[in-house]
């Protein structure tokens, strides 16, 4: 991946006073707010998060290559060592075992030779058999075209993987063949094994100006060859990056691990990011034509299912065979300035690694975070049996506002009042949530959860649920609405939102968990239906107490049977010196 961050660059030579901040005498950077007391800059630490995944300093992008060998977790990522804007990128490593804790290694992969020159981007770990290591990843030769190569780790002996030696036959593989595009070729995934016993890789790719998943073979994972058609290819779009393309069983929350047989009425999944995003088509993998088949094709890609309906992209998965589940990996830029980051001396984040499934009818992804997560919960809330009239608003007191777990669980006591959906929402989720606000009283909800407020709730992130009947279903908008997330100006602060579709005569009750983390807003609705990771840096909220609360402001009554919280500690994120 990476094409599109040269911008960053230019953005960072602007980094000077601008209007709505002033530079102070002693070179701090104080900013103003309209309507607060003078608040001191963005480099203070306050913003850092403290069990997301980052290293010490600088600018990282997209997850590379996670996986679980020899029980040790890796995650590398896309990294600048020498700045917090994009540039430079060499892939960063860490080791963790229980996925919360992680250690700092040194640089895994640098642009050392000529095949990754002029760049050294994402790639994906395989295992093949004899637990023989291999990582493929893209670079960018002397003719800047993309193409791909392998590392295999130099010494078996080192439990950590630290160093990795480049194959001498790089680039395995180089972007040939009529229509495509050489500048538009990256990202290939992990193997899987084919019916032939041959193995198989996607790359994403532009081809005849359609946006594509290239399909390779290869017996050895060095000698590969192009299969005549994509695995997938639409012309919805002009260029996938990051394709992810694994197996699933529906209902069924287990991974499945790609280097072996796929069981019988497994689906698949192609994952891909785009717009921002990182979108997903569930259907079969067609062993006959070598294909993949989506169940449904919907040629306006704003329709697309996401994984994410937040600030997540370039995310990648990985079977994890110490618990036998398959999980995901993806990354969260910052919304704040290019020259903020520069300030702060970091930038990007990796979202809480994520359990990923596909649900018991086989339409669409639930999500959880990993459940090591909670080794980090401490003090416990907990509320059993509230009710949320219309207007009503309970304060949860008692975690840490800034670092906390939220459970809720939200009882509809009627669902007549349901209002009716219209289809065209689907094509813009974000514009929907900006209409249908917290404050904008319906039927059934708007209710949900209030994050980061300040004392008179001038600022304050809410993230918020409303039901509404479409023919014989329910569909529940979830949105996470940033628009007053902050004071300070300048910031990307959408309202973003996502559906889904909900059996409520049988379930009753939606769950909301979100995860606060400093500046991350992490939530899942719906038991993982519909998951939103969001970037917010409040001013007024930050140097005081933020509050909580859950709260209705929709006409019929809403109960909450149970509401859990817990502060979240600190996790020791590649800190340094605990080698
Ligand atoms: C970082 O900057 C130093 C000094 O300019 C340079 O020697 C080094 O090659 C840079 N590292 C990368 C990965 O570009
Ligand atoms: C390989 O790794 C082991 C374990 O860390 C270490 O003892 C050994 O010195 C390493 N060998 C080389 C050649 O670096
Ligand atoms: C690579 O694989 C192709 C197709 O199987 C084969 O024709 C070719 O000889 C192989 N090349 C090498 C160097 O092994
Ligand atoms: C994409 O291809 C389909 C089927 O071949 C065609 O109907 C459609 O018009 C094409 N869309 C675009 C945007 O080119
Ligand atoms: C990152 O942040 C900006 C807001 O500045 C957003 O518009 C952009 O598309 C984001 N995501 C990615 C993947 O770059
Ligand atoms: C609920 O609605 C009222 C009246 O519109 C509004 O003042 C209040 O801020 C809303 N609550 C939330 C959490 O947005």
């Amino acid at each position: 991946m990476a094409q599109s961050w040269a911008f960053f660059l230019l953005v960072v030579l602007c980094f000077c006073c601008v209007s709505d901040l002033i530079c102070g005498s002693n070179g701090e950077r104080v900013f103003l707010y309209p309507q607060s007391q003078k608040v001191s800059s963005i480099v203070s630490q306050r913003y850092r998060t403290a069990y997301h995944f980052q290293p010490p300093k600088n600018w990282i992008n997209d997850p590379n290559g996670p996986m679980y060998y020899n029980g040790i977790y890796h995650e590398f990522y896309q990294y600048n060592p020498n700045g917090s804007v994009w540039g430079n990128i060499v892939w960063g490593h860490s080791v963790s075992t229980d996925l919360i804790n992680w250690i700092p290694l040194e640089t895994a992969i640098a642009r050392d030779t000529p095949s990754d020159i002029n760049g050294c981007w994402t790639g994906s770990a395989t295992i093949l058999p004899g637990n023989r290591l291999v990582i493929i990843y893209t670079g960018a030769d002397p003719e800047k075209r993309q193409v791909q190569n392998i590392v295999v780790p130099k010494n078996m002996s080192d439990p950590y993987l630290r160093e990795w030696t480049k194959a001498g036959n790089n680039p395995v593989i180089q972007p040939v063949g009529p229509g495509l595009n050489s500048g538009q070729f990256r990202d290939p995934t992990t193997g899987w094994v084919g019916p032939d016993g041959l193995w198989r890789i996607a790359v994403g790719a532009e081809l005849n100006g359609d946006s594509a998943a290239l399909l390779y073979k290869s017996k050895d994972f060095l000698n590969w060859t192009r299969v005549d058609h994509p695995l997938y290819s639409s012309n919805s779009s002009s260029m996938w990056e990051c394709p992810d393309f694994f197996a699933v069983l529906p209902g069924n929350s287990g991974g499945l691990d790609l280097s072996a047989a796929i069981p019988n009425g497994a689906k698949h999944v192609l994952k891909m990011s785009l717009d921002s995003c990182d979108k997903y088509m569930i259907g079969v993998y067609d062993l006959k034509s070598d294909s993949f088949i989506p169940d449904t094709v919907l040629d306006d890609r704003r329709l697309w299912l996401r994984i994410d309906y937040g600030n997540f992209y370039a995310s990648k998965s990985f079977f994890d065979s110490k618990k036998g589940r398959r999980i995901i990996w993806g990354w969260t830029n910052e919304t704040d300035s290019s020259s903020d980051d520069v300030a702060k001396g970091w930038a990007g984040i990796h979202a809480i690694p994520r359990t990923i499934w596909l649900d018991s009818h086989g339409k669409q992804l639930l999500q959880w975070p990993v459940e090591e997560v909670e080794s980090l919960r401490g003090n416990e809330i907990n509320h059993q049996g509230l009710e949320l009239k219309k207007g009503g608003l309970f304060e949860i007191k008692g975690t840490d506002s800034f670092q906390a777990d939220v459970e809720i669980d939200f009882e509809l006591t009627s669902i007549d009042k349901a209002d009716p959906f219209d289809p065209s929402w689907l094509l813009d989720v974000e514009k929907h949530c900006r209409e249908a606000g917290a404050s904008v009283n319906a039927g059934i909800g708007p209710f949900g959860l209030v994050v980061l407020a300040s004392d008179n709730m001038e600022e304050h992130t809410a993230v918020h649920f409303r039901v509404y009947k479409s023919e014989q279903k329910y569909m529940i908008l979830m949105c996470s609405d940033l628009r007053s997330s902050s004071l300070r100006p300048g910031l990307y602060t959408p309202a973003y939102g996502g559906f889904f579709e909900y059996d409520l005569e049988k379930e009753k009750k939606i769950s909301l968990r979100t995860l606060i983390d400093r500046s991350a807003v992490e939530s899942f609705g719906g038991s993982g239906r519909v998951c939103i990771m969001a970037r917010v840096y409040p001013v007024a909220v930050v140097d005081g107490v933020a509050h909580m609360y859950a709260f209705n402001n929709g006409s019929a009554t809403v109960r909450v049977p149970q509401l859990r919280a817990w502060s979240m500690r600190r996790a020791q994120v590649n800190v340094k010196g605990m080698e």
